[in-house]
Protein backbone atom coordinates (compact mmCIF):
# COMPACT_ATOMS: atom_id res chain seq x y z
CA UNK A 1 0.00 0.00 0.00
CA UNK A 2 1.33 3.45 -0.97
CA UNK A 3 0.50 6.75 0.71
CA UNK A 4 1.97 10.25 -0.30
CA UNK A 5 2.12 10.78 3.64
CA UNK A 6 1.53 9.09 6.39
CA UNK A 7 1.72 9.95 10.48
CA UNK A 8 3.94 6.70 10.32
CA UNK A 9 4.22 3.85 8.41
CA UNK A 10 4.47 1.78 11.38
CA UNK A 11 1.53 3.35 13.18
CA UNK A 12 -0.58 3.17 9.88
CA UNK A 13 0.80 -0.78 9.58
CA UNK A 14 -0.47 -1.29 13.04
CA UNK A 15 -3.72 -0.10 12.79
CA UNK A 16 -3.92 -1.96 9.86
CA UNK A 17 -3.30 -5.04 11.22
CA UNK A 18 -5.40 -4.13 14.74
CA UNK A 19 -8.76 -4.07 12.61
CA UNK A 20 -8.11 -7.01 11.24
CA UNK A 21 -9.34 -8.67 7.65
CA UNK A 22 -6.70 -9.54 4.56
CA UNK A 23 -4.14 -8.89 6.60
CA UNK A 24 -1.13 -11.40 5.86
CA UNK A 25 2.84 -11.59 5.98
CA UNK A 26 4.46 -9.20 3.62
CA UNK A 27 2.04 -6.73 3.55
CA UNK A 28 4.00 -3.48 2.95
CA UNK A 29 2.96 -0.09 3.68
CA UNK A 30 5.17 2.70 2.58
CA UNK A 31 4.90 6.63 2.41
CA UNK A 32 6.84 9.69 0.58
CA UNK A 33 6.82 11.07 3.87
CA UNK A 34 6.07 11.16 7.03
CA UNK A 35 4.92 13.81 9.46
CA UNK A 36 5.33 11.51 12.72
CA UNK A 37 7.86 9.34 11.98
CA UNK A 38 8.61 6.82 14.78
CA UNK A 39 12.29 6.25 15.90
CA UNK A 40 13.83 3.91 18.58
CA UNK A 41 13.87 4.51 22.47
CA UNK A 42 10.77 7.18 21.43
CA UNK A 43 12.85 9.82 19.05
CA UNK A 44 11.02 11.25 16.09
CA UNK A 45 12.47 10.53 12.45
CA UNK A 46 13.31 13.01 10.08
CA UNK A 47 11.04 11.92 6.96
CA UNK A 48 11.14 14.76 4.06
CA UNK A 49 10.50 13.55 0.44
CA UNK A 50 13.11 11.54 -1.07
CA UNK A 51 13.48 8.78 1.54
CA UNK A 52 12.61 5.43 1.95
CA UNK A 53 10.20 4.83 4.70
CA UNK A 54 8.38 1.26 4.79
CA UNK A 55 6.96 -1.02 7.16
CA UNK A 56 6.26 -4.69 6.50
CA UNK A 57 4.23 -7.18 8.38
CA UNK A 58 5.97 -10.16 9.43
CA UNK A 59 4.57 -12.93 11.36
CA UNK A 60 5.80 -13.29 14.82
CA UNK A 61 8.07 -15.94 15.90
CA UNK A 62 6.07 -18.72 18.53
CA UNK A 63 8.39 -16.97 21.24
CA UNK A 64 7.61 -13.47 21.39
CA UNK A 65 11.22 -13.46 23.47
CA UNK A 66 12.64 -14.05 19.72
CA UNK A 67 11.01 -11.23 18.34
CA UNK A 68 14.16 -8.76 17.97
CA UNK A 69 16.15 -11.08 16.04
CA UNK A 70 13.98 -9.88 13.50
CA UNK A 71 15.73 -6.46 13.81
CA UNK A 72 19.31 -8.22 12.89
CA UNK A 73 17.17 -10.33 9.97
CA UNK A 74 16.35 -6.98 8.43
CA UNK A 75 19.69 -5.19 9.14
CA UNK A 76 20.83 -7.66 6.95
CA UNK A 77 18.80 -7.62 3.69
CA UNK A 78 18.69 -3.65 4.02
CA UNK A 79 23.10 -4.06 3.60
CA UNK A 80 22.71 -6.29 0.93
CA UNK A 81 19.58 -4.61 -1.01
CA UNK A 82 21.73 -1.70 -1.03
CA UNK A 83 25.22 -3.58 -2.29
CA UNK A 84 22.73 -4.21 -5.21
CA UNK A 85 21.63 -0.86 -5.79
CA UNK A 86 23.19 1.21 -9.02
CA UNK A 87 26.23 3.91 -7.91
CA UNK A 88 28.37 6.27 -9.79
CA UNK A 89 32.01 5.07 -8.96
CA UNK A 90 33.37 2.19 -9.12
CA UNK A 91 34.18 1.63 -5.10
CA UNK A 92 31.70 -0.17 -3.02
CA UNK A 93 30.47 1.93 -0.06
CA UNK A 94 31.75 0.54 3.19
CA UNK A 95 28.54 -1.09 5.08
CA UNK A 96 28.58 -1.56 8.53
CA UNK A 97 25.89 -2.38 11.73
CA UNK A 98 25.86 -0.57 15.33
CA UNK A 99 23.47 -2.54 17.64
CA UNK A 100 21.31 -3.36 17.69
CA UNK A 101 20.10 -2.83 13.92
CA UNK A 102 21.66 0.49 12.36
CA UNK A 103 23.52 0.38 9.30
CA UNK A 104 26.65 2.90 8.85
CA UNK A 105 27.22 3.59 4.89
CA UNK A 106 30.93 5.17 4.98
CA UNK A 107 30.38 5.90 8.91
CA UNK A 108 27.27 7.63 8.89
CA UNK A 109 24.07 6.28 9.81
CA UNK A 110 22.09 5.61 6.76
CA UNK A 111 19.09 3.61 7.97
CA UNK A 112 17.42 3.01 10.82
CA UNK A 113 14.64 -0.06 12.37
CA UNK A 114 12.12 0.30 14.57
CA UNK A 115 9.77 -2.92 15.60
CA UNK A 116 6.70 -2.56 16.96
CA UNK A 117 4.15 -5.87 17.89
CA UNK A 118 0.51 -5.80 16.31
CA UNK A 119 -2.07 -8.29 17.70
CA UNK A 120 -4.93 -8.36 15.52
CA UNK A 121 -8.98 -9.24 16.28
CA UNK A 122 -8.29 -13.05 15.86
CA UNK A 123 -5.03 -12.92 18.23
CA UNK A 124 -2.27 -13.50 15.92
CA UNK A 125 1.06 -12.06 16.91
CA UNK A 126 2.73 -9.59 13.92
CA UNK A 127 5.84 -7.61 13.87
CA UNK A 128 5.50 -4.34 11.99
CA UNK A 129 8.91 -4.33 10.54
CA UNK A 130 9.89 -0.47 10.09
CA UNK A 131 12.55 0.61 7.85
CA UNK A 132 13.83 4.03 7.07
CA UNK A 133 16.56 4.81 4.41
CA UNK A 134 18.12 7.64 3.92
CA UNK A 135 18.78 8.12 0.00
CA UNK A 136 19.31 11.81 -0.28
CA UNK A 137 20.48 14.08 2.72
CA UNK A 138 18.55 14.97 5.96
CA UNK A 139 18.80 17.33 8.16
CA UNK A 140 18.42 15.86 11.47
CA UNK A 141 18.45 18.28 15.09
CA UNK A 142 20.50 17.25 17.48
CA UNK A 143 22.09 14.22 16.14
CA UNK A 144 23.68 11.45 18.66
CA UNK A 145 25.37 9.56 15.28
CA UNK A 146 26.93 11.60 11.94
CA UNK A 147 23.93 11.11 10.08
CA UNK A 148 24.33 10.21 5.88
CA UNK A 149 22.66 9.56 2.76
CA UNK A 150 22.87 6.75 0.11
CA UNK A 151 23.76 9.91 -1.87
CA UNK A 152 27.25 11.07 0.01
CA UNK A 153 28.18 7.56 -1.30
CA UNK A 154 26.99 7.60 -4.96
CA UNK A 155 24.30 5.48 -4.80
CA UNK A 156 21.58 6.83 -7.26
CA UNK A 157 18.18 5.61 -6.62
CA UNK A 158 14.64 6.19 -5.84
CA UNK A 159 12.43 4.68 -2.98
CA UNK A 160 10.47 2.47 -5.28
CA UNK A 161 13.85 0.44 -6.86
CA UNK A 162 14.66 0.27 -3.51
CA UNK A 163 11.31 -1.15 -2.19
CA UNK A 164 11.68 -4.15 -4.79
CA UNK A 165 15.11 -4.93 -3.72
CA UNK A 166 14.87 -4.52 -0.41
CA UNK A 167 11.57 -6.97 -0.25
CA UNK A 168 13.15 -10.02 -2.27
CA UNK A 169 16.54 -9.42 0.09
CA UNK A 170 13.92 -9.63 3.00
CA UNK A 171 12.24 -12.48 1.98
CA UNK A 172 15.73 -13.86 1.51
CA UNK A 173 16.52 -13.49 5.09
CA UNK A 174 13.51 -14.09 6.28
CA UNK A 175 13.90 -17.76 4.72
CA UNK A 176 17.43 -18.22 5.89
CA UNK A 177 16.29 -16.86 9.58
CA UNK A 178 13.71 -19.58 9.81
CA UNK A 179 15.32 -22.41 8.11
CA UNK A 180 18.73 -22.02 9.89
CA UNK A 181 17.86 -20.29 13.21
CA UNK A 182 19.45 -17.18 14.64
CA UNK A 183 22.94 -18.51 15.04
CA UNK A 184 23.47 -17.99 10.73
CA UNK A 185 22.15 -14.38 11.43
CA UNK A 186 24.20 -13.77 14.08
CA UNK A 187 27.33 -14.73 12.34
CA UNK A 188 25.93 -12.97 8.98
CA UNK A 189 25.83 -9.77 11.24
CA UNK A 190 28.84 -10.38 12.82
CA UNK A 191 30.92 -9.85 9.54
CA UNK A 192 29.72 -6.61 9.21
CA UNK A 193 29.49 -5.60 12.85
CA UNK A 194 32.52 -4.39 15.04
CA UNK A 195 35.23 -6.27 15.68
CA UNK A 196 35.63 -8.43 18.70
CA UNK A 197 37.32 -5.80 21.76
CA UNK A 198 36.79 -3.48 19.95
CA UNK A 199 35.96 0.37 22.16
CA UNK A 200 32.03 0.74 22.46
CA UNK A 201 30.21 3.56 24.44
CA UNK A 202 26.92 2.20 25.41
CA UNK A 203 23.75 4.84 26.07
CA UNK A 204 21.79 3.83 28.75
CA UNK A 205 18.34 5.41 30.43
CA UNK A 206 20.76 5.61 33.57
CA UNK A 207 24.28 6.84 32.12
CA UNK A 208 26.98 5.71 29.49
CA UNK A 209 28.46 2.56 29.87
CA UNK A 210 32.29 2.23 28.85
CA UNK A 211 33.84 -1.14 27.21
CA UNK A 212 34.96 -3.75 24.67
CA UNK A 213 32.63 -5.55 22.03
CA UNK A 214 32.57 -9.07 23.45
CA UNK A 215 30.14 -10.62 21.07
CA UNK A 216 26.16 -10.88 20.62
CA UNK A 217 24.73 -13.50 22.72
CA UNK A 218 22.20 -16.09 21.71
CA UNK A 219 19.32 -13.82 21.62
CA UNK A 220 21.20 -10.56 19.95
CA UNK A 221 21.52 -9.11 23.41
CA UNK A 222 25.14 -6.91 23.16
CA UNK A 223 27.74 -8.05 25.38
CA UNK A 224 30.31 -5.93 26.71
CA UNK A 225 33.54 -6.70 28.04
CA UNK A 226 34.00 -3.77 31.27
CA UNK A 227 36.03 -2.54 34.06
CA UNK A 228 33.74 -4.19 36.50
CA UNK A 229 33.00 -7.40 34.55
CA UNK A 230 30.97 -8.38 31.20
CA UNK A 231 27.69 -6.66 30.78
CA UNK A 232 24.84 -8.06 28.79
CA UNK A 233 22.78 -5.15 27.25
CA UNK A 234 19.15 -5.38 25.55
CA UNK A 235 18.52 -1.66 25.06
CA UNK A 236 21.10 1.56 24.63
CA UNK A 237 22.79 3.48 21.78
CA UNK A 238 26.08 2.43 20.87
CA UNK A 239 27.88 5.98 20.99
CA UNK A 240 31.59 5.44 19.39
CA UNK A 241 33.34 2.78 18.81
CA UNK A 242 35.17 0.84 15.28
CA UNK A 243 32.09 -0.38 14.24
C1 LIG B 1 15.85 4.38 14.53
O1 LIG B 1 15.64 5.14 15.49
O2 LIG B 1 16.99 4.18 14.11
C2 LIG B 1 14.70 3.66 13.88
C3 LIG B 1 14.10 4.48 12.79
C4 LIG B 1 12.96 3.77 12.06
C5 LIG B 1 12.32 4.67 11.03
C6 LIG B 1 11.31 3.96 10.19
S1 LIG B 1 10.76 4.93 8.83
C7 LIG B 1 9.52 3.76 8.49
C8 LIG B 1 8.96 3.31 9.82
N1 LIG B 1 7.91 4.21 10.25
C9 LIG B 1 8.25 4.88 11.33
O3 LIG B 1 7.54 5.72 11.91
N2 LIG B 1 9.49 4.53 11.75
C10 LIG B 1 10.05 3.50 10.88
Amino acid sequence: MEFDELDSTNAALKRIAEQGGEVGEGLLVWARRQTGGRGRSGRTWESPTGNVYASFLIKAPEATKNAPEIGFVAALAVRDAILELPRHNTAPPVLTFKWPNDLFVDGKKVSGILTELATDPDRRSWIVLGIGINLIPVEVPNQIYPVGSLADSHVDTKPAHVLTVLGRELAKWLEIWRTGGFFVVREAWRASGPQSGAPLSVRLPEGPVDGTFAGLDDDGALLLDTSSGRRRLMVGDVMFGDS
